[in-house]
């Protein structure tokens, strides 16, 4: 059914027929064609968000056509009457266009229970159309997040490919879930407002219902001695939270224009059900080697010992940590990024790493900078398995005290870099394929459980997928 449903999307699109938002029409979690296609429109740049208290409450990011005063109205389906919260603006500069950017949170959510919301200006003259999402009921149990990995799209057709690829990749998964994580790089340049509609119009697909997670990769942000460094734009269309470190003057390097508040709602942490979850700005760690700022001593000394506290000051069984550039990859070799995080990593356990800038798909398991020789692994149909011998060290199902797992997304677009860029990084498995893929990520009370999907397609920009397939499956798992 859902493929009929996906096969008439493209036709929609091929004739060229949208179907106008009018402020009216209610859609909900269970979307038909029209609620789907009408999504596609965004008008407002709607987006839900991850709160640092994600079982009660649910951030929201938009934007409104011209200055105003703007709201978030919203009410469980059960209830009588709308709640409304006042928006904070973030009016900036973008392109050389103002744009009315708000941010709110919805407070006071129950778990369970199914919310209806909509933005509207003072006037009442802008009034988004209704939408729903539903409060976790028991994340400790069980959750579930979808990875998507750099997007760094440019243009409308590559941002259509990424909204199909979520669609294939949901549609054979078949799986509720709980959020929807980012590794950075969402858009190609930051300053470019159109890049950021287009990102909001093609993850309407599920950017109304489900919150998103993200940090900035090196294309959301800009170089240190760029006054859009203190990315104005990151802030403007994110609304994540701002938890993280508190960091000095930037004076090492002539010409670095960075505040010290420039890395906030980048860094940042949260707990969500049985796992906490660690978000870092590697940014701070770019020694210049690639295009990045540069490398503040002092301040990256202040993540190391942030993020330190961070790992030492929570109560949950499980520990992921989310960054742009990863320390062991195949395209780039990030020195400066595995020399700080590594012992971190290492001291406290960390049970999974996710990283995206790569566009290579790559797993590895390392500890103490060794990585680890699996001995037996399940069949792999596509990409590249080393070090797998005889023994019984299974590389699809291991325990979390065997070392880091080093999880590196390609990309949910359209853009790899497989043979054209080489770190001389080992890694346990890699795919060197130019297709697609989108991790679902599951986590128990005594498991992380990876299934990683493959949307295979003839080009890069072809909308229609020939398949979709199980790319591999892993668990990590507590004795
Ligand atoms: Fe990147």
């Amino acid at each position: 059914m859902k493929r009929k449903i996906i096969a008439l999307i493209i036709l929609i699109f091929s004739l060229g027929v949208f179907v106008a938002c009018d402020g009216s029409e209610a859609t909900t979690t269970e979307q038909s064609i029209e609620d789907i296609v009408a999504g596609l429109n965004n008008p407002y740049n709607i987006g839900l968000f991850i709160t640092e208290e994600p079982e009660t409450s649910m951030g929201i990011n938009f934007e409104m056509p011209e200055e105003t005063t703007a709201y978030v109205v919203y009410k469980a389906v059960s209830d009588e009457s709308y709640k409304s919260v006042r928006a904070t603006d973030k009016t900036r500069l973008i392109d050389d266009r103002t744009h009315y950017l708000f941010e709110a949170d919805m407070t006071g959510l129950e778990p369970g229970l199914t919310y209806e919301y909509y933005v509207r200006d003072e006037a009442k003259e802008h009034v988004g159309d209704k939408h729903r999402f539903t409060m976790p009921s028991d994340p400790g149990e069980s959750f579930t997040f979808m990875y998507l990995a750099d997007p760094q799209e440019t243009s409308e057709i590559g941002y259509m490919a990424y909204g199909y690829h979520i669609m294939y990749a949901t549609e054979e998964a078949d799986t509720d879930y709980d959020f929807v994580m980012f590794p950075g790089d969402i858009i190609n340049e930051a300053h470019i407002a159109t890049q950021w509609n287009l990102f909001y119009k093609y993850s309407s697909v599920f950017s109304y219902n489900t919150p998103l997670v993200a940090t900035t990769g090196n294309h959301d942000g800009n170089g240190f001695d760029e006054e859009r460094i203190n990315s104005l734009e990151f802030d403007g269309y994110m609304n994540l939270p701002s938890n993280g470190p508190a960091y000095e003057s930037f004076d090492e390097l002539d010409g670095d224009l960075r505040q010290p508040d420039f890395s906030d709602g980048k860094t940042f942490s949260f707990d969500y059900g049985n796992a906490h979850f660690t978000v870092v700005n590697s940014e701070m760690y770019c020694d210049g080697t690639t295009a990045c700022a540069g490398y503040d001593e002092t301040n990256a000394d202040i993540l190391n010992d942030w993020i330190e506290q961070d790992l030492s000051n929570h109560d949950k069984p499980w520990q992921i940590v989310l960054l742009h550039r990863g320390p062991y990859t195949l395209s780039y070799n990030n020195r400066t990024v595995r020399d700080n995080l590594v012992p971190i990593l290492d001291e406290y356990g960390v049970d999974l790493l996710i990283n995206g800038h790569d566009h290579h798909y790559s797993r590895a398991v390392y500890l103490a900078g060794e990585m680890i020789d699996f001995s037996r692994s399940d069949n792999y149909l596509r990409g590249d398995l080393s070090l797998i011998e005889e023994g019984e060290l299974h590389f699809n199902d291991y325990s979390e005290d065997v070392g880091v797992t080093y999880l590196t997304g390609n990309t949910s677009g359209t853009k790899y870099y497989a043979g054209s860029k080489s770190s001389g990084i080992e890694v346990n498995y890699s795919y060197p394929g130019e297709n697609p893929v989108i991790p679902f990520i599951t986590v128990t009370d005594d498991s992380i459980s990876v299934v990683s999907y493959v949307v295979l397609k003839e080009s890069r920009f072809a909308i229609q997928a020939e398949s979709v397939e199980i790319l591999e499956t892993f668990e990590i798992t507590k004795e």
